[in-house]
């Protein structure tokens, strides 16, 4: 049964619990469609909307299990936002041809069965499995150019870390997904940088569910591989909240670094950055269980996001130049294309705290938002009580 999207509010600020959860659970009984059928001929077709680096990963650990598991069709389609490489060649025919994406994960294979597909709404045509894993800011497109376009009993899950902020409030990505397309959607999120990954380095992740266990253990042996152990939690927006907003404290990490402050202060700033995220997360959804701050889609992303991840090494660069390089010059020289998301999660996370007038109960948001837009210096990530907008 499919559910239309009028029936559910995406997250309204007045929301005392996680919404819509009794009617999740009422309409969302779409496992059949997940599993073999009474005869055993049914098997899930999986699509990977997104092809950057993580998206090539989560291709590539989702095409080694679709080999292996029966209620799996082999082939892993993989949409890709095309683009033309220096030596004038499409990326998706290189990727078909050398089983490589040159671009964002060069050097390691996909696997034979990732079919490439410049064509979202042909790579979405027969799926029942749709994995989305793009940078943010494209979700809202995304969303749009398939309304309509995804039928049948479908089951979506989110690797998207970000929101969208709207008039009304913030939108999980995971609840824009449901609203726009009409399903449900799973996260998945974790301490997952992903080039470690690619290399079979081993990691954990969290599954965050909103009723169907069911579904998030097939996400979850879709995903697990000995080296990528996946648990899940019954508590979506948590999962998805610590995702979203550990990159607003990889940026004053990296500010930190810049700054040579040493591993006291960021470690401070990562233990107060921790704690915003679990008091926002709570104000957003009160649903939100402490222990989602202690699976790997809590602490362990804050850590490894704070050590090692793409928005700590801009942000030590801005931090090393005074502030006096912007972020997107500095984005477009490091990272080749990848996408920063902790400078726009922060101007996202700073309306929403405005708008709700919740600024000073959040000193560091707010000063990581200030640092970025040029308001206050670098160095104010360790005065941010001396700063409250
Ligand atoms: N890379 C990681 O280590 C990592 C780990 C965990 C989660 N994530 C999250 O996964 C999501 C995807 O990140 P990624 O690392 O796969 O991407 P990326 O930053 O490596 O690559 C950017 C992607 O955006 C695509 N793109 C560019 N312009 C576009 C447009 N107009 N419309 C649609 N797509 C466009 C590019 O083709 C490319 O595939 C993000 O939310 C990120 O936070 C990343």
């Amino acid at each position: 049964m499919r559910i239309r999207s009028s029936f559910f509010s995406i997250f309204l600020l007045s929301s005392s619990s996680s919404p819509s959860s009794s009617f999740f659970s009422s309409r969302f009984s779409s496992l059949s469609a997940m599993s073999p059928g009474a005869n055993g001929d049914f098997k899930s077709r999986v699509t990977v909307v997104g092809s950057g680096n993580w998206g090539s990963v989560a291709a590539k650990l989702i095409a080694s299990n679709a080999l292996k598991l029966p209620s799996f069709h082999d082939e892993v389609r993989m949409w890709v936002f095309e683009e033309v490489l220096p030596n004038g060649e499409k990326l998706t025919d290189v990727i078909n041809k050398t089983n490589e994406n040159v671009k964002y994960l060069p050097g390691i294979k996909l696997g034979r069965n990732v079919v490439a597909d410049p064509d979202l709404e042909n790579a979405v045509k027969e799926a029942n499995m749709l994995v989305f894993v793009t940078p943010h800011q494209f979700m809202g497109g995304i969303c749009k150019k398939l309304k309509g376009k995804v039928t049948g009993e479908v089951e979506a899950i989110s690797l998207v870390k970000g929101m969208e902020v709207k008039k009304e409030g913030p939108c999980m990505i995971s609840s824009l997904i449901s609203k726009e397309l009409g399903i449900n959607s799973c996260v998945l999120m974790g301490a997952n940088i992903a080039n470690e990954i690619a290399v079979e380095k081993f990691s954990e992740a969290t599954v965050g569910y909103r009723e169907s266990r069911e579904i998030a253990d097939t996400w979850v042996q879709l995903f697990s591989t000995p080296y990528f152990m996946v648990t899940p939690v019954h508590d979506v927006e948590g999962v998805e909240l610590c995702g979203t907003l550990k990159n607003v404290v990889a940026i004053a990490a990296g500010f930190v670094d810049g700054l040579e402050m040493g591993n006291n202060t960021k470690a401070a700033i990562m233990r107060i950055g921790l704690r915003e995220m679990r008091a926002l997360s709570k104000l957003l959804f009160p649903s939100v269980k402490d222990s989602t701050f202690f699976e790997s889609c809590g602490v362990a992303d804050v850590i490894t996001t704070c050590l090692g991840g793409r928005n700590r090494r801009v942000a030590e660069a801005f931090a090393q130049s005074g502030g006096k390089r912007s972020f997107d010059e500095l984005e477009a020289e490091m990272l080749q294309g990848q996408k920063l998301q902790g400078v726009s999660t922060a101007r996202e996370v700073y309306e929403v705290l405005n708008h709700c007038g919740w600024l000073e109960m959040f000193p560091l948001f707010s000063t990581v938002h200030q640092i970025c837009t040029g308001r206050l210096k670098p160095e104010a990530i360790v005065h941010y009580r001396d700063h409250k907008a």
